[in-house]
């Protein structure tokens, strides 16, 4: 076994060379592993005694892409295309033999040698849309020679991995080894190469695959229109299809000088770097300076919901899919039965679209028990409480889960906006009691905001964020503080919006503007399809708010056709003239004179009170780091992933233009714009939130 650098090892196997990739923790291609394998495959490559080269990767993972890390950073030779040249232009047989996820990069040097051979549980894809790139290393010329257009394109616009089956099927590889026994796959198969003389087949040199795209770029049309909703806002993915008809149309070589124009044009990009921060942010949001990675976790091998309504249901779904078994507990017969049904209809649902089967449909529901004893629960790992937003019903429920639960059990709330500790108070081990934040669809949405209480145990908080991964949620470290992170910011931009509608912005004015901004829908749309009246009453209604005297004409929302908007029968919104007439009365009557408002302040006056809150939020150490924030707003809101989260664009324009039109909006309307003292520190000083 030589050593060809520090993470590079050659050994010669009988007649068959093996170089050895080690640099965890995911064999990223950072300069290091660039230089193993290009001095590697040309050592392979010289010395007489080999007949054939296997490159295999240690560790958990084949080469799972370029380091993310060096983007952005001057580049370090040698460069990615030339340790390609050198493994495609090898005089003998390269096999790649790939276990873990060979992605971006790592696939696509995988796509540079003669045959490939994988381990059955590898993954491979090219997951650079996601990245706000392209692949830049051959991916968009090479993936279509071996699979065709179409499918080429799947991949690449999706990012979305594929399993060994797939790949084999699909003519990705040519062999599948047996599972744990890689390196012996790869040497049989080499050396069956060696004995049969194998041509070098290089997939640069593919042609059949291709041909049948050439000259008809309508191909390239209907994948643009059919994915056009999907990437509304992105720039990257139109430069893959671009990328990819370049293989169709141009020469190899003239398709890969393109495709890496493309790709470094890409990298420059502000998009580009906002969905690389969000990578890192998305991985930083799981470390907790004072919880440890070995802090110890407690076992969750069973889970109690107490709730089926609208965020019960699809908490306990998460659980399900992730295979726990659950227990879930309502106060009536009735709400239990819909509750459960519910969840019925949306497995079955997913499995009307094909992405379950029958087999798994019933698999989940079997895992599943309704009750009406909260008794039930005593013997549950982790008790999750979704009851109404009520601190008395809470209370209620604590106290009573106090005296039953085992000891050790962790007991969450679901609340959206309460006071962790004030309901840990009921209890006599508020260190075992923390928030457990879920996003509706709660089956759906990635985020969960994990409240810390003045008393939560270290080992609880490191329990929730293991629970949080397992069931495929990002879990995001928050303090105890009115609508903890995100709901906490999101009050302002609700503020600012009812502000708008009643100086002289539509509500359709402000929703298209935050739509066009990227996110999902505007605050009114959101309303609409909330249900106005979400903790309205009849009772209590004074006509004091345009929701109000919306809900007090019978216009609650979607559900009830009629809301800030009109809706039709396939629920598609009109703008309601009777709204404008009914605001306009309003601001009369308040006094108000309206005038027009920009579509620049309605952005402005949206998104940076929300920024501000989120400068206290630091301050008051309620969040860990800026880039918590920003995963909040990317994965509970919708907040587009191309600008990074507020607090990365509040940096990307500038803290001191954010700062500035504070102050001007604070001494044009008051307070509610009053600058955060961190705002006002850094903006003073040339400094950023995220670093970003
Ligand atoms: N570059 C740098 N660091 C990376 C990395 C990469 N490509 N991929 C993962 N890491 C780091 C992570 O930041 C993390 O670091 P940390 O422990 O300090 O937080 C560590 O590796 C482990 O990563 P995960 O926590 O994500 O581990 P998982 O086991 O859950 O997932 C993975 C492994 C599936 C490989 C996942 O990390 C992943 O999806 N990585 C990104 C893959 C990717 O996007 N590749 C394409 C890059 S762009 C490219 O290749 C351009 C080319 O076309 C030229
Ligand atoms: P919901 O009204 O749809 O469901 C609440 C359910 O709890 C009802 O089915 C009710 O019968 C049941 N319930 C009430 N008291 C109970 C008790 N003592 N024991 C057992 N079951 C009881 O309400 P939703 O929307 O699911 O909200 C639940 C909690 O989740 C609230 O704290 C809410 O603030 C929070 N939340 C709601 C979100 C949303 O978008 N709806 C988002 C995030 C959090």
């Amino acid at each position: 076994m030589a050593a060809i650098n520090s993470v590079a090892d050659l050994a010669l196997h009988g007649d068959v060379a093996v170089l050895t990739i080690n640099s965890p923790p995911v064999n990223a291609l950072s300069a290091v592993v660039r230089d193993g394998l290009k001095r590697g495959v040309e050592a392979a490559n010289a010395d007489a005694n080999s007949k054939a080269i296997v490159l295999i990767c240690a560790g958990r993972t084949f080469i799972a892409g370029a380091d993310i890390s060096e983007f952005g950073k001057p580049p370090t030779p040698p460069f990615l295309p030339e340790v390609l040249d050198t493994i495609e232009n090898a005089a003998k047989p390269v096999v790649a033999a790939i276990h873990g996820t060979a992605l971006g990069g790592g696939f696509e040097v995988a796509l540079t040698a003669h045959y490939r051979i994988a381990a059955p549980s590898a993954k491979f894809g090219l997951p650079e849309v996601k990245l706000g790139l392209i692949p830049g290393a051959g991916g968009t010329q090479r993936l279509p020679r071996l699979i065709g257009v179409e499918k080429a394109l799947d991949v690449i616009l999706s990012g979305a991995p594929f399993d060994a089956a797939s790949a084999k099927d699909w003519g990705v590889i040519d062999a599948l080894a047996e599972e744990g026994k890689l390196l012996d796959g790869a040497l049989a198969y080499a050396r069956r190469l060696v004995d049969e003389s194998a041509p070098l087949r290089k997939v640069r040199a593919l042609e059949d695959k291709i041909r049948a795209a050439r000259g008809k770029p309508e191909i390239f049309e209907a994948i643009r229109k059919a994915n056009a909703r999907k990437f509304r806002g992105f720039e990257a993915w139109l430069k893959a299809i671009e990328a990819v008809k370049n293989a169709v149309d141009l020469p190899f070589d003239e398709g890969v000088a393109a495709e890496r124009r493309m790709f470094m044009d890409l990298l420059g990009t502000t998009q580009s770097k906002a969905q690389r921060y969000v990578f890192f942010a998305e991985r930083q949001a799981a470390k907790i300076p004072d919880v440890p990675e070995d802090t110890a976790t407690r076992p969750i091998r069973s889970v109690g919901v107490i709730g089926a309504g609208t965020m019960g249901g699809g908490i306990v779904m998460n659980f399900l899919n992730a295979g726990t078994p659950a227990t879930i507990v309502e106060t009536s017969r009735e709400a239990l039965d819909r509750g459960l049904s519910i969840i019925r209809k949306n497995y079955e649902n997913t499995a009307k679209k094909g992405r379950l089967t029958q087999a798994d449909v019933e698999q989940r529901m079997a895992l599943l028990s309704g009750t009406l004893d909260l008794g039930a629960l005593a013997d549950k790992d982790l008790i999750i409480e979704a009851v109404f937003e009520d601190m008395a019903v809470k209370k209620e429920v604590f106290a009573k889960l106090d005296a039953l639960a085992k000891p050790g059990a962790i007991l969450a709330s679901n609340t959206s906006y309460l006071n962790i500790d004030e309901i840990a108070a009921t209890t006599k081990r508020p260190q075992d009691v923390l928030g457990a934040h879920f996003f509706s669809p709660a089956n759906i949405m990635r985020l969960l905001e994990i409240v810390r209480g003045e008393k939560t145990a270290k080992d609880v908080i490191a329990t929730a964020m293991k629970v949080a991964k397992k069931i495929g949620k990002v879990g995001v470290l928050v303090g105890v503080c009115r609508g903890f992170v995100g709901n906490r910011m999101l009050a302002q931009r609700q503020r600012e919006a009812n502000k708008l509608i009643i100086e002289g912005a539509t509500p359709w004015d402000v929703d298209r503007v935050l739509y066009d901004f990227g996110l999902p829908m505007g605050p009114f749309a959101m309303s609409d399809l909330a249900g106005l009246d979400i903790g309205w009453s009849r009772e209590k209604s004074s006509s004091s708010t345009i929701r109000e005297i919306l809900c007090e004409r019978g216009r609650r929302g979607q559900k009830t056709g009629a809301g800030f908007y009109d809706y039709d029968e396939q629920r598609n919104a009109r703008p309601s003239a009777l709204v404008e007439e009914i605001i306009a009365e309003f601001a009369a009557k308040k006094g108000v004179n309206r005038r027009v408002v920009s579509d620049e302040e309605i952005l402005e006056r949206c998104l940076y009170p929300m920024i501000n809150e989120g400068a206290k939020i630091l301050e008051e150490g309620k969040a860990l780091r800026a880039s918590d924030i920003d995963v909040v707003w990317i994965n509970g809101y919708g907040w587009p992933v191309y600008r990074g989260g507020p607090m990365f664009y509040a940096d990307t324009i500038g803290l001191k233009r954010v700062l500035d039109k504070m102050k001007a909006f604070q001494a044009a309307m008051g307070d509610d714009f009053k600058p955060a003292a961190l705002l006002e520190r850094l903006a003073e000083s040339g400094g950023a939130f995220t670093g970003g």
